[in-house]
């Protein structure tokens, strides 16, 4: 086996033992599909979410909101998620293990599934005798399976019928009026959400991948009907990557301009698949193994009228779907407004109309553990991951050499310093090479130690990650010179060689 498979073999061992996330409820045994973050899974996913939060805030002029994730059923009837959220699935008739139709299909035959019709599926199984992988029985009749969390909310004669949010979409498009007046009634306006949703996936697996509760990230940009142009689309014309185009077999190398000239994407789409490439590069993400894949007819959501995905090919875990990019249309305001009876329509530039919803959604989970597959290395004796800075779960880590002659109180000192303004972490419970090894396994980018010469001549040691060069700084120019180093100057260039 290459020695990076071997190491991917044990990302999930790994994340487990220090402290990146684990299997959630694991002492009465844990159910599937649910995840918990540990102390450096925690930050690292916080850093990619703010990352997305502050673009798209920031940068886009964004509205940022939060819902509830437990609402009515009514948003859910309208969305059409109470009618067609759902994937095919069959059962074994002998030990009653469920399946994803087109997951076996897939695994058995090599051929993807996803998109044809519950006949088609149980001819598949039957011209190719796919039997339950668990006891060899048969599989029964593909049937739909509708992935909706649903429950009550109150008591008594008071309760009422109520889901957990599939996607936080919905939960945007509810309070379209308010956001519109919000945003001085312009167009077009986005608004991100960031938050959970749930899905009662039939076979939740590859670890942060395919979980029952998950985090996005979801922009709704709201425009007028048919938008075939975004303002800034310029400024990512000339940018290049690997797309899968519909009706093509081949993945090539194409430009964003020819993408919109040759009628493969609107420009808006287009526009956020970039920025989306960015934001992925910035997280430290491999773009070797990212490819943009646009939506087949029979695939695509039945909200959209064009899907493209940023997808991740994954030595481990295979193809995985990072953010899908929508034009829904009119439809989810269309169909808000006949179910609440609540005018969507505005007025706008002398029309009248039901706005259009560009979509960009993003997981976060799924760029959690494609961020780690990516920066993870091995050398000689270490493993570590080698974050970027900006989402690195500690940026900084202080020790002191010794235990002892008062040098834990000026590291001390010197982590209360930078804890102002980085994440910083401290440690003084073993030796100097012990504490390395221990900041490399969590991602740290640069150590501070503080030694005998600090006493005497206020210095300190910045040792980095991923080369393990050390200089040494005066403490009045730490944080210059950490900002120095993070800002893409060479470490040697920033002080002496140690
Ligand atoms: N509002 C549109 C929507 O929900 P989606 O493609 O179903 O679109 C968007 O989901 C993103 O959410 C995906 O690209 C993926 O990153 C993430 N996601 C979807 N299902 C997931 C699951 N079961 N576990 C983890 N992440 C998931």
């Amino acid at each position: 086996m290459p020695e990076k498979e071997k190491l991917l073999d044990k990302i999930e061992e790994i994340a487990k033992n220090r402290g990146f996330f684990w299997p959630s409820q694991e002492i009465y045994g844990g159910v599937s599909g649910f995840y918990e973050y540990g102390p450096l899974g925690a930050l690292l996913k916080k850093h990619i979410q703010d990352m997305i939060l502050d673009y798209y805030v920031m940068q886009e002029g964004c509205l940022a909101i939060e819902a509830p994730v437990l609402t009515s059923i009514s948003p859910w009837i309208a969305s059409g998620h109470v009618e067609s959220f759902a994937d095919r699935m069959t059962e074994c008739e002998k030990c009653g293990e469920p399946y994803r139709a087109d997951h076996i299909i897939e695994e058995k035959t090599g051929k993807g599934a996803e998109g044809k019709s519950m006949a088609e599926m149980d001819a598949i199984l039957k011209e190719n005798n796919i039997r339950c992988p668990k006891c060899k029985g048969v599989l029964g009749k593909v049937y739909d399976y509708n992935m909706m969390f649903r429950t009550f909310i109150g008591p008594g004669k008071n309760k009422i019928e109520g889901a957990l949010r599939p996607e936080t979409a919905q939960t945007t498009y509810m309070p379209f009026r308010r956001l519109y007046e919000i945003a001085r009634r312009k167009m077009p306006f986005g608004v991100i959400q960031i938050g959970k949703s749930f899905r009662n996936e039939i076979s939740p697996r590859k670890a942060l991948i395919r979980q029952r509760e998950f985090t996005q990230a979801e922009i709704q940009f709201f425009t007028p009907p048919a938008l075939d142009e975004w303002k800034n689309f310029d400024e990512i014309a000339g940018m290049e990557a690997e797309a899968l185009v519909k009706g093509s077999e081949k993945t090539v190398k194409m430009k964003f301009s020819d993408l919109v000239s040759k009628k493969h994407a609107k420009q808006p789409i287009a526009y956020f698949l970039a920025r989306s490439l960015e934001l992925f590069r910035k997280m430290g993400m491999d773009m070797k193994k990212l490819r943009l894949r646009q939506h087949r007819d029979d695939e695509r959501s039945f909200y959209s009228s064009d899907t493209w995905d940023v997808e991740f090919l994954s030595d481990k875990y295979g193809v995985v779907e990072l953010v899908g990019i929508a034009d829904r249309t009119d439809y989810d305001l269309k169909r808000h407004q006949e179910q609440s009876k609540q005018s969507m329509e505005v007025t706008f530039d002398g029309k009248k109309f039901i706005p259009n919803v560009i979509e960009v959604a993003y997981g976060i989970d799924r760029p959690v553990i494609c961020i780690m597959e990516s920066v993870m290395k091995e050398e000689k004796e270490r493993l570590f991951f080698s974050f970027p800075a900006a989402i690195s779960p500690y940026q900084v880590a202080v020790f002191p050499l010794v235990r002892k002659d008062n040098l834990p109180v000026k590291a001390r000192y010197i982590f209360d310093l930078l804890r102002k303004r980085y994440y910083t972490a401290y440690d003084e419970t073993g030796s100097i090479g012990r504490m390395y090894y221990r900041q490399d396994e969590a991602g740290t980018p640069l150590c501070i130690t503080v030694d005998y010469d600090t006493l005497e001549d206020g210095t300190v040691t910045i040792r980095e990650r991923d080369t393990q060069k050390q200089i040494r700084v005066h403490e009045d120019v730490l944080i210059d010179s950490i900002q120095r180093i993070f800002d893409g100057e060479g470490i040697e260039s920033v002080g002496n060689a140690a």
